[in-house]
C-alpha cells in the first residue's frame, strides 16, 4: 500500500497525478506519501526500559512542516500496569508540557522491565512499535504502529470536499509542525473517551462501522454552545478500549494517553472491506508522549490514568448539595427573593450562584454599585452562611482594560505593574475583546501571576463578595474577535456588550406554545399530556477544510500548514491568537489547550491560601488532563432540549475517564426556554449525577424548581433521596481522591463481559450499587431499561424494595409516571445513608444514620463508608466503616480517628428470611418488624456508635 508517488508542487499551476488510485488523489496523501520514516539505533537498555536514537531514513518529506532528523525514544516501565513511550526531538526544541504544569511520577525505584503487564516491541526500520500484554504475546497488540498491521487499502476521503479525511498507512512522521502516528485496532472495538465531545454516536465512539462515519476528534479548546461532533471547551487525549473476545466471551480494558497539548485531529476509522479499525493522531506540534495502561478492568484503566496525571481533588461535602443559578438576575434583592422562595417551597437549596450580572460594567472582581452593591451582597452572603448555605460567583478569564486615565480599575493596572498579562510578539499587551469590551488575559506562566490572582480574589472577598467557591468561565480562552483585535485601538470607543433586552422564544421539542402559552407551564397533574416523538439521533457533518502545502520554509505560527478540524476554522478565531506570547518563551500555539487548566490550578492554590482550613470548591468550563486535581466541571452551555438531557449522560461518563468526577449539566437546560415536563425529568435525572445545578440563560423564562408544582414536588422527592445517599456519594468521591476510581460508571464497568451493555448511555451506575434509569422522552409514562447481570443479580426497587422481574440481557419496561425516576439497588450491597434528609447538608449530617442492606442470593452483603468532617483539607482525621453480612449476621468493623457523632439508628435488610429473634450485640431486642411480602427486616430505635469496632446484629 506504499504508493510510489512522486512529489508535485501544489503552488504552481496544474497538479499532475500519475499512477495513483483516484481515491487517494488528494493533497493530504500527496504530502505524506513520501515520508521516509525513521531507523532505530544506539539502543541502550536500562533497568527500567530503554533509550535509543531514531534517525530519519531518507530525505525529509516536509509534509506539513520540516522533518526532524534526529529523535530520541525513551521507554520506561512506570509500574506493573503502566508503560511510557516518549519520542522527542533530540535537540529538545519542540514544546513539551512542563512538570510545573502537570507533575508526573518519576521513574520507580524498582524495575518492572521483566514483570510488567505490558511489553514494548519494535521494528528498527522503518521504525514502528507495538504494545502487547505479557500474558498474551500472540494476541492482537493493544497498540500497533506497524504499517503491515494497518488497513492495507487506502481510504477515500470521508467527505469529498475534505481531502484530509483520506487515509493510508505511513511510517512515523515527526516534523516541527506536524506529527502523525497510527495504530491498528480490532475491527469495531469499543472506544471511549478522547473528548471533550458530545458525540452523536453516544458514549461509545463511532468507529466507522455499522453505517457510522467514524470519528474526527479535534483538540482545540473553544467557547461554543454545546456542539455535536465538533471540538469544544476541553481536550482530553486519553481513550479506554474495551476489547471483547467472542470466543472466550471475556473482555479486557486498556488505555492510551497521548500527553500533548498540541492542536490535533484524532481519527477513529474502519475502512470498507477491512478487518481492522485504526486510530490516527495528527498533531500540529509538540512531541509524542504515550502512556499505556493495562487495566484489565475499566475502573483499573481509569485509576491507572489517575496515578499518572493526579487523582481528583477532595470536594467539600456541601458541594454535593443542590446548586441554583441563572444569568439574568436583575439585582441582589432578586437573588434574595429566589432563595426565600426556595425555602418557602421547601426545596433544599445548598448553594446560590450569580453570573456576570453581579459585575460592574462586566468587569471581574467588581460588584454593580446599583443592583449588586457590595454591602448588600455581603449582607446576603452572611445570611446564607447563618443558614448553612453557600455562595459562588463567576470569574471570567479576561480582564477589562482601563479605558482612560481616570478609569480606576485596579485588577488591570496592578496586573500591568506586576507584569502578568499575555503579550504580543513585540512585547506589547495582547488585547482581545470579551463582555467588558477590550481585555487582557492572565499569563499563567508569568512569575507574579499566583500572588496577583490571590490578591485579586482576596480584595473582591473584602469588597463583600464572600464566596465559598469560584466558577471559572470563558477560559478556552474566549475572545469575541480574531487575533489581537484591541491592540492599538481606542479603548474608550468600545462599550461593554449589552444583551439586557434579549428574549428567547425557542422551546423544548414537542412543547406546543399555542396550546400551553409562554410560561412553560403544562399543567401537569401527575400525568404528562405531551405526546410527540423527538429525533433521537443527529447526523455527523464533516466540515470542509483546506489543505495547504507544507513545502514552504519557515514556521507558520499563525497558520500551521496542517489544518485541524477546528469548528471555528482558523485557530485564532474567537480565542487568543496563536502568536500571543507567554513568559518562559512559550507561544499560545503550543499552550492554548492548557489555559483553563492553568487558571484552575492558580485559582485552587489561591483559595487554599485564602482559606487554609477549607477544601476549595471550583467548577470550570475548559479542562485538560489533570484539571480534576484542581476543579470540577459543568458540561457547558447546553440547550433546553430533551436531546441535550440525554446527551448529558455521556458527558458525565466521559469526565469520569478524564479524572474530573465532579461534573454535571445545566439542569433544565441553559439556552432557550425550558418547559414543565422537561424540567421535571431533568431535575430528577441530575439528582443522581455528581454536580447538581439548575442554571439558565439571560432572556429565557425562569426555571427555578418552584416555578411549577410538578417540578417542585419531583425536586423535593429526589433531593431527599440524594441527601439520604450522601454518605454513599461521599465514599465514592473519597475512593476517587484516594485511588482514582470512577464515581459514576457505565454499566459495563461492573459487568464487563456483557456486550449488550457496551453502548448503553441512557442509564448509569452510581458506584457499584445504584442503577439509574431516567425518562429521556416527552410524554412518557414508562421507560425501558436493562438490568445487568443477565439474571444472576437481584435488583431491588429503591422505593418499594421489591425485586425487579427483569428480562435477562434485554430491555425491561418500567413504570415511570411524571413524578417518578427509576432507581434500583444491586444485591450484595450495604449502603450507609442519612436517615433524615433535611433542608441543608449540615442539618442532614447532624441527624442519625441508617443502613440499607440488599442481600445476595446466598445471603451476603458488603459495603464500606468513608467518613470525615467534609471540610478540612486532607490529611484530616477520618474513619472507614465496613458492613459485612453473612449467615444472618451483620458485623460492623471500623477503623480511623475521626469521631462520628451521629449514631446508626436503623438497619434495613432486604432479602432476609423471616426471623423469630433479633439480637444486637447478643442481646435480644424487640424493636424490629418484618414484611414477608417484601422480605424486609427493619431493626429500629438503634443508637449504634460507628466508632465502635465489632458491633453485630443477627436475626434467626
Ligand atoms: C473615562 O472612562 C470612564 C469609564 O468608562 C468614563 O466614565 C469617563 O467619562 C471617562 N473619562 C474621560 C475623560 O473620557
Ligand atoms: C398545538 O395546539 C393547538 C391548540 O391546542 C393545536 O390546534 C395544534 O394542532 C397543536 N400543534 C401541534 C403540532 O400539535
Ligand atoms: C427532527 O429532525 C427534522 C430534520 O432535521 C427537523 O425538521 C425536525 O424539526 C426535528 N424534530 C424535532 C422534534 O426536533
Ligand atoms: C470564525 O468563527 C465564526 C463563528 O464564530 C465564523 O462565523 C467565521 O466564519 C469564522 N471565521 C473564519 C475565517 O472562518
Amino acid at each position: 500500500m506504499m504508493f510510489s508517488l512522486r512529489r508535485f508542487g501544489l503552488h504552481g499551476g496544474v497538479l499532475c497525478i500519475a499512477s495513483m488510485s483516484a481515491s487517494v488523489a488528494n493533497a493530504y496523501s500527496m504530502n505524506v506519501a513520501n515520508c521516509p520514516g525513521y531507523t532505530l539505533g544506539s539502543l541502550v537498555e536500562s533497568s527500567n526500559g530503554l533509550t535509543a536514537r531514531l534517525t530519519l531514513t531518507g530525505p525529509g518529506c516536509n509534509a506539513f512542516g520540516q522533518d526532524i532528523a534526529e529523535l530520541t525514544i525513551q521507554v520506561a516501565y512506570q509500574s506493573s500496569s503502566t508503560l511510557r513511550v516518549k519520542i522527542f526531538d533530540t535537540a529538545q526544541e519542540q514544546f513539551t508540557i512542563p512538570e510545573s504544569v502537570i507533575a508526573r511520577p518519576s521513574a520507580p525505584a524498582e524495575s518492572y522491565t521483566g514483570i510488567s503487564d505490558l511489553v514494548f516491541n519494535y521494528d528498527p526500520s522503518p521504525f514502528a512499535f507495538w504494545i502487547t500484554r505479557r500474558c498474551e504475546p500472540d494476541a492482537m497488540p493493544l497498540f500497533d504502529t506497524r504499517i503491515s498491521s494497518l488497513p492495507q487499502t487506502p481510504i477515500a476521503p470521508l467527505n469529498s470536499s475534505d481531502p484530509s479525511t483520506a487515509f493510508d498507512a505511513f511510517p512515523l512522521i515527526f516534523e516541527d509542525q506536524y506529527l502523525q502516528v497510527a495504530s491498528a485496532l480490532p475491527y469495531d472495538t469499543n472506544i471511549y473517551g478522547l473528548g471533550e465531545a458530545i458525540a452523536s454516536s453516544g458514549f461509545r465512539r463511532d468507529m466507522g462501522t455499522n453505517g457510522g462515519t467514524g470519528t474526527i476528534q479535534t483538540n482545540w479548546n473553544r467557547d461554543i454552545k454545546d456542539p455535536i461532533d465538533e471540538n469544544m471547551y476541553g481536550s482530553h487525549p486519553i481513550y479506554m478500549e474495551h476489547r471483547f473476545n467472542e470466543i472466550t466471551n471475556k473482555s479486557t480494558s486498556s488505555g492510551v494517553l497521548l500527553l500533548s497539548s498540541a492542536g490535533a485531529d484524532i481519527f477513529l476509522q474502519s475502512p470498507p472491506d477491512s478487518n481492522v479499525s485504526f486510530i490516527e493522531y495528527r498533531m500540529i506540534g509538540g512531541i509524542l508522549d504515550f502512556y499505556f495502561f493495562s487495566g484489565p478492568t475499566p475502573s483499573d484503566v481509569i485509576a491507572q490514568y489517575g496515578a499518572i496525571i493526579g487523582y481528583p481533588m477532595w470536594q467539600p461535602v456541601w458541594g454535593f448539595g443542590f446548586h441554583l443559578c441563572r444569568w439574568g438576575y436583575s439585582s441582589i434583592w432578586d437573588v434574595e427573593d429566589v432563595v426565600a422562595r426556595m425555602r418557602a417551597a421547601n426545596i433544599p437549596l445548598e448553594v446560590q450562584w450569580t453570573d456576570i450580572d453581579l459585575y460592574h460594567a462586566h468587569r471581574d472582581f467588581t460588584t454593580d454599585p446599583v443592583n449588586f452593591p457590595g454591602d448588600e451582597v455581603a449582607r446576603f452572603v452572611s445570611e446564607l452562611a447563618a443558614n448553612n448555605q453557600y455562595y459562588i460567583p463567576i470569574v471570567d478569564a479576561a480582564i477589562a482594560v482601563a479605558v482612560n486615565s481616570t478609569d480606576m480599575y485596579d485588577p488591570f493596572t496592578s496586573g500591568v505593574e506586576q507584569d502578568v498579562w499575555i503579550k504580543n510578539p513585540d512585547g506589547s499587551l495582547y488585547i482581545g475583546e470579551v463582555w467588558p469590551g477590550y481585555t487582557v488575559f492572565p499569563d499563567w506562566f508569568s512569575a507574579n501571576v499566583q500572588s496577583f490572582w490571590t490578591e485579586a480574589l482576596k480584595n473582591w472577598s473584602e469588597l463583600g463578595v464572600g464566596f465559598s467557591g469560584i466558577w471559572l468561565d470563558m477560559n478556552e480562552a474566549s475572545s469575541f474577535c480574531g487575533y489581537s483585535c484591541g491592540t492599538g485601538a481606542n479603548f474608550s470607543a468600545l462599550v461593554p456588550l449589552d444583551e439586557s433586552g434579549r428574549v428567547l422564544t425557542a422551546w423544548p421539542e414537542c412543547y406546543n406554545a399555542t396550546k400551553w402559552g409562554s410560561s412553560g407551564n403544562m399543567d401537569i397533574d401527575g400525568v404528562s399530556t405531551n405526546s410527540c416523538t423527538t429525533n433521537s439521533t443527529t447526523t455527523t457533518t464533516v466540515v470542509k477544510r483546506d489543505i495547504a502545502a507544507g513545502q514552504e520554509a519557515g514556521f507558520y505560527i499563525n497558520d500551521p500548514p496542517y489544518k485541524i478540524h477546528n469548528g471555528f476554522g482558523p485557530l485564532s478565531n474567537h480565542t487568543l491568537a496563536t502568536n500571543a506570547t507567554h513568559q518562559g518563551g512559550y507561544v499560545e500555539l503550543d499552550v492554548h489547550n492548557m489555559f483553563g487548566l492553568m487558571e484552575e490550578k492558580t485559582t485552587h492554590l489561591a483559595l487554599k491560601e485564602l482559606f487554609p482550613k477549607q477544601r476549595p470548591f471550583l467548577i470550570s468550563r475548559s479542562t485538560f488532563p489533570s484539571s480534576g486535581k484542581w476543579t470540577g466541571h459543568w458540561l457547558g452551555d447546553n440547550y433546553s432540549k430533551w436531546q441535550y438531557m440525554y446527551l448529558s449522560i455521556q458527558g458525565i461518563l466521559q469526565f469520569q475517564i478524564y479524572q474530573i468526577p465532579m461534573v454535571g449539566a445545566d439542569t433544565c437546560g441553559f439556552y432557550d426556554n425550558t418547559d414543565e415536563e422537561l424540567c421535571t425529568r431533568w431535575m430528577q435525572l441530575s439528582a443522581f449525577t455528581p454536580f447538581y445545578r439548575n442554571h439558565n440563560t439571560l432572556g429565557a423564562i425562569p426555571q427555578e424548581p418552584y416555578r411549577w408544582p410538578s417540578v417542585a414536588e419531583a425536586s423535593r422527592t429526589v433531593i431527599a433521596i440524594r441527601y439520604a445517599l450522601l454518605p454513599y456519594w461521599y465514599t465514592l468521591f473519597a475512593n476517587a481522591s484516594l485511588a482514582g476510581l470512577p464515581t459514576v460508571r457505565a454499566l459495563f464497568y461492573e459487568f464487563p463481559d456483557e456486550p449488550e451493555l457496551f453502548a448503553i448511555d441512557r442509564q448509569w451506575l452510581m458506584g457499584r450499587d445504584i442503577l439509574v434509569t431516567p425518562v429521556l422522552t416527552p410524554g412518557a409514562t414508562t421507560v425501558e431499561g436493562i438490568f445487568p447481570g443477565r439474571g444472576g443479580v437481584i435488583w431491588r426497587d429503591w422505593y418499594t424494595h421489591a425485586v425487579v422481574n427483569a428480562t435477562p440481557g434485554d430491555l425491561t419496561t418500567l413504570d415511570a409516571p411524571i413524578g417518578h425516576i427509576n432507581v434500583h439497588i444491586r444485591d450484595n450491597a450495604a449502603l450507609l445513608l442519612h436517615h433524615c434528609p433535611a433542608y441543608t447538608i449540615a442539618e442532614t449530617r447532624a441527624g442519625p444514620y441508617a443502613l440499607l442492606v440488599s442481600l445476595s442470593k446466598t445471603g451476603s452483603a458488603l459495603g464500606t463508608a468513608y467518613l470525615d468532617d467534609g471540610i478540612s483539607p486532607p490529611p484530616t482525621p477520618n474513619r472507614t466503616v465496613t458492613f459485612d453480612v453473612a449467615n444472618s449476621v451483620l458485623t460492623i468493623k471500623t477503623s480511623g480517628t475521626y469521631v462520628v457523632e451521629s449514631k446508626l439508628a436503623m438497619v434495613t435488610i432486604l432479602g432476609a428470611a423471616g426471623p423469630c429473634v433479633v439480637t444486637v450485640q447478643g442481646q435480644l431486642v424487640s424493636t424490629w418488624s418484618y414484611s414477608a411480602s417484601a422480605e424486609e427486616l427493619v431493626v429500629y430505635d438503634l443508637a449504634i456508635d460507628l466508632g465502635e469496632d465489632g458491633t453485630n446484629i443477627s436475626w434467626q
